[in-house]
């Protein structure tokens, strides 16, 4: 494959509302993020992935817009954005915008129109049915809880939302509409942005009456339209949230040849420990030698034919120290062992702010507390149905998209330093251990892990395109990978668990040289590699020749 900027990119993603707030009104602002670029210059990533910052009534946190070529007002102004696109610009950091082009805002232009008459001309732009039997047009789900239709009493018609109800989808069969995208699209680029993360954009495709709403038949002629429309002009990073991707359909969005995509963002590695019929909700324990054949699998399948991204976390994600390390005791080692597992990979690695401190879940007592849609509706139609609240709570604490959505702990003063007014959402209560300042003060932080790693990512060529090799498949403890390039190899050893492991190196690695490129503990330089006592989360990288 010809080698590609982003191929040996790193990418941060801001969640804006959470990162810092500089006006008092206690919602992170564009201003903040400027503030911080030398923050993250410092960290060392290449790209942001900025989360909707667009016009928007912020029912879902801005992935509802109302205008996509303005800025909510609580985020700043245009000039702010143009100011952020340059000051990044400035160090070396592209920042790529969230394009949410599954739906709009019903408080958006089109659907305000749309939704006065049958024959209004933007009336084409969503998804329009009559009622059947006198109800529902069918049986499709929203994702958000309750059905996917709409009834709009004035024109006695459903329209469809895979969403919030206030998120209604486009209909991406009329013309127009991609059109007015794709235009939308050429607007941002021409202002110099690095690319776009595109939402669900797994559901483009959709053919509501045959109950198709993910993969549908149309997405990828209309993804090779939309490149060659937009973005396929510029030297630009797009990387599609593709839920339901298979290697093979990540080849179809991510191979060169078909001029659709830079990459996927897939989570089959996220939803391991998912139930069947409750998903997130419901979550089992962690299956750990699936976990390695799922990572694994994508490793390999995708090699010279598509491009991956590399994650443990997001904003609809909890935290990763949290959910598979040890996020009392053991923090700062397990945070740092499950970021050296995913930096050795391929792909593209994607850090979610405040990743980079080792940032945990929260628990808050009473559902007031907590903001986000999709856990606030899926509260109250389980609650109606029986559930307790207990048994809420705990799933919310578990697998709730707040726990990522937190405020950033920036220090320990009030309001872990990001707002001198009222957060939106309250601060993680153990802000005064866990904070940014904190972490820039001490040389053994999780923070100077990252760095590090992203370091030796741009330093050796063999992390971004050597070959993989998965090592002791059945060992239900560690995690043991190589990687190899020319006459060099890089061996990464990680120990899953809090309880010590035995490493046995396997017969058919033998080397010269050995050189240990980072570690979680401190290791002796002259020992042996045969056999390792590994302490409880313990990870090693070293180089061999
Ligand atoms: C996926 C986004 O990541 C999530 O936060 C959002 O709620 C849905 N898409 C709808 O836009």
């Amino acid at each position: 494959m010809e080698k590609k900027w982003w191929h040996e990119s790193v990418v941060y993603q801001i969640y804006p509302r959470s990162f810092k707030d500089t006006t008092g009104n206690g919602v992170g602002d564009l201003r903040g993020i400027i503030e911080k670029l030398d923050y993250l210059e410092e960290l060392g990533i290449d790209v942001i992935w900025l989360s909707p910052v667009y016009r928007s009534p912020m029912d879902d946190n801005g992935y509802d817009i109302s205008d996509y070529q303005d800025i909510a007002p609580e985020f700043g102004t245009m000039e702010d954005m143009d100011e952020l696109i340059a000051e990044a610009k400035g160090r070396g950091i592209r920042i790529i915008m969230d394009l949410v082009v599954n739906h709009t805002s019903d408080e958006h232009l089109w659907f305000q129109e749309a939704r006065k008459s049958k024959d209004n001309p933007y009336r084409d732009y969503y998804i329009w049915r009559d009622p059947k039997d006198g109800g529902l047009p069918n049986d499709i789900g929203s994702i958000f809880s309750g059905p996917a239709w709409e009834y709009d009493e004035r024109t006695g018609q459903y329209y469809f939302h895979l969403f919030s109800k206030r998120q209604p989808d486009l209909n991406w069969e009329n013309p127009k509409v991609r059109e007015e995208i794709y235009q939308m699209m050429n607007f941002w680029l021409e202002k110099g942005i690095g690319g776009f993360r595109m939402d669900v954009i797994d559901l483009i495709g959709k053919e509501v009456d045959k109950k198709i709403t993910g993969n549908g038949p149309r997405l990828h002629p209309l993804l090779q339209e939309m490149n060659e429309e937009s973005f396929g002009n510029y030297d630009v990073l797009t990387v599609g949230e593709t839920w339901g991707a298979t290697p093979e359909i990540a080849k179809l969005y991510s191979d060169p040849e078909r001029n659709e995509l830079s990459m996927v963002f897939q989570f089959e590695h996220m939803t391991i420990d998912w139930d069947d019929e409750e998903g997130k909700w419901r979550p089992k324990p962690l299956d750990f030698k699936k976990l390695k054949k799922v990572l694994s699998k994508w490793q390999t399948e995708l090699k010279g034919e598509g491009w991956n991204s590399l994650f443990w976390n997001n904003h609809d994600l909890p935290r990763i120290v949290s959910r598979w390390g040890n996020d009392k005791e053991y923090r700062v080692q397990s945070a740092k062992m499950l970021a050296t597992l995913l930096h050795f990979m391929q792909g593209t690695p994607y850090i979610y702010q405040g990743e980079e401190i080792g940032m945990t879940n929260v628990k808050y007592e009473s559902i007031d507390e907590y903001d986000d849609i999709e856990s606030v509706n899926y509260y109250y139609d389980k609650i109606e149905n029986g559930y307790t609240h207990d048994e809420m709570m705990e799933a919310i604490w578990k697998n709730g998209r707040d726990n990522a959505r937190t405020p950033i702990q920036w220090n320990d003063s009030e309001n872990a330093g990001f707002t001198k007014g009222e957060p939106w959402l309250k601060v993680n209560p153990n802000y005064k251990d866990v904070n940014v300042n904190k972490a820039l003060e001490d040389e053994g932080s999780i923070f100077y892990y990252y760095k590090k790693l992203i370091k030796l990512r741009k330093e050796n060529d063999i992390i971004v395109y050597g070959d993989y090799k998965l090592l002791l498949e059945d060992n239900d403890k560690i995690f043991a990978y190589t990687r190899s390039l020319d006459r060099e190899k890089i061996l990464v050893i990680v120990n899953f668990l809090e309880e010590e492991a035995e490493f046995n190196l396997p017969e058919d690695i033998d080397f010269n040289e050995k050189e240990l490129l980072i570690s979680n503990y401190e290791v002796a330089k002259e020992e042996s590699i045969d056999n390792l006592n590994l302490r409880p989360y313990e990870a090693r990288v070293y180089r061999l020749k």
